[in-house]
Order: structure tokens, then C-alpha cells, then sequence
């Protein structure tokens, strides 16, 4: 056995000027600004464009990759009908239509509608006549706060699209996946049948 000791360790390097105290007393965020005040700040690129049909009128908006397509809509496009509830696909506050299909815009990005069409509530009445879906919710007491009402309504005009005259069924099927906090759902499935019979009359 030798008894050679292995030389020592060379001293960790340290930074000339930051200390446990620099730390502790924010002087280290000092020095940082310092040095970003010293440089020049690089151009940030402009987020992709993307095409859109929303209610029928074409539009084109820059917006981030990570951007949903509720907050597209609300925050590039101020159609602030579409509510956020839970963000999480969980409430079904946040629906439109996509190519005539309900979805939770909060789940969708929105560059995954480039090129589609999307419906929102903005899009039901026209310029001197509520929808019949939107009547039917004033006629029968269908919302409370009103919070859910938006997706509500365009979960049940997805379906009276495709399938003029459900059922109870159908209508409870068709608002499944919205939740309602004040629990108006059986004003909201009587509205549904309602607006089915106005326009299987002929709106
Ligand atoms: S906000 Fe989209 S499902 Fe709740
Ligand atoms: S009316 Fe209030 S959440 Fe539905």
C-alpha cells in the first residue's frame, strides 16, 4: 500500500463580486438589470397567422402557437360571449361550434382551426331577431347568472342542426357535457324542446 496522499483539491472558483449577503439582499437582481440595461434587447418574431371563418366573416389573426382558441377569440377578436369556466375541458362554458361540431374551445388551440369555421354565440341573432334557441332561453327562465348559457346554447344548436326535432333524450344528451352552478338544467332542456318545435314550425 502507498502512502502517497493525493493531492488536494484546487479551490472551487468563486464569482469575484456575488456573496451569500449579494443574495439575501437582492443585489444580485441589481447587477443582472445592469447588465441587460447594457445590451440591446432582441426583436422578438411575430406569432404565425392563421385564417379563420368566425360567423361567417373571414379573419386573419397573428397569434402564439399556445394560444386556445377561446382566448383567440375573446382576447385577439373581443368576442367575449365564449366564457372561460374551468379552463380544463371540465365545464363546457367555453363551447362554439367547429365545422358545425361542438367543442370546449379552451382544449382547442387555436392553430388547430386555421382554414375551419368556428360559431360562436355572437353569431345566433340576427340584426332584428334573437334565435330561436336564444327566445326559448329568455321564455323559459333557462339561466340564472348566465354563465354557462353561451356554451349551453351552442351545444343544443349543434344538435338542431344536424337532428331538427329531438327528443328530451337527445336534448339531455346534447347538453352533457355542460354544467350548470345555478342547476337550471330543466328550464334549459325545456328551452331546447321549445326552440326544436319553433323551428321545426318554421323558426
Ligand atoms: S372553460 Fe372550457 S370546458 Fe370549462
Ligand atoms: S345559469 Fe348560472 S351557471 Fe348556469
Amino acid at each position: 500500500m502507498s502512502d502517497r496522499k493525493p493531492p488536494p483539491e484546487p479551490p472551487l472558483p468563486r464569482g469575484p463580486e456575488v456573496t451569500r449577503r449579494d443574495l439575501l439582499t437582492g443585489r444580485v437582481a441589481g447587477l443582472m438589470l445592469d447588465r441587460l440595461q447594457g445590451e440591446e434587447p432582441e426583436a422578438l418574431p411575430a406569432p404565425p397567422l392563421i385564417r379563420l371563418t368566425v360567423n361567417r366573416v373571414s379573419r386573419e389573426l397573428r397569434v402564439p402557437a399556445h394560444r386556445t382558441l377561446a382566448e383567440a377569440l375573446r382576447v385577439n377578436l373581443g368576442l367575449t360571449g365564449t366564457k372561460i369556466g374551468c379552463d380544463h375541458g371540465e365545464c363546457g362554458a367555453c363551447t362554439v361550434l367547429l365545422d358545425g361540431l361542438p367543442v370546449y374551445s379552451c382544449l382547442t388551440l387555436a392553430h388547430d382551426a386555421d382554414g375551419r369555421s368556428v360559431e360562436t354565440i355572437e353569431g345566433l341573432a340576427s340584426s332584428d331577431a334573437l334565435h330561436p334557441l336564444q327566445q326559448a332561453f329568455l321564455t323559459y327562465d333557462a339561466f340564472q347568472c348566465g354563465f354557462c348559457t353561451p356554451g349551453m346554447i351552442m351545444a343544443l344548436k349543434a344538435l338542431l342542426d344536424r337532428r331538427g326535432t329531438p327528443d328530451a333524450e337527445e336534448v339531455r344528451q346534447a347538453v352533457s357535457g355542460n354544467l350548470c352552478r345555478c342547476g337550471n338544467y330543466l328550464h334549459v332542456i325545456a328551452a331546447g324542446l321549445a326552440a326544436a318545435r319553433s323551428l321545426g314550425d318554421g323558426g
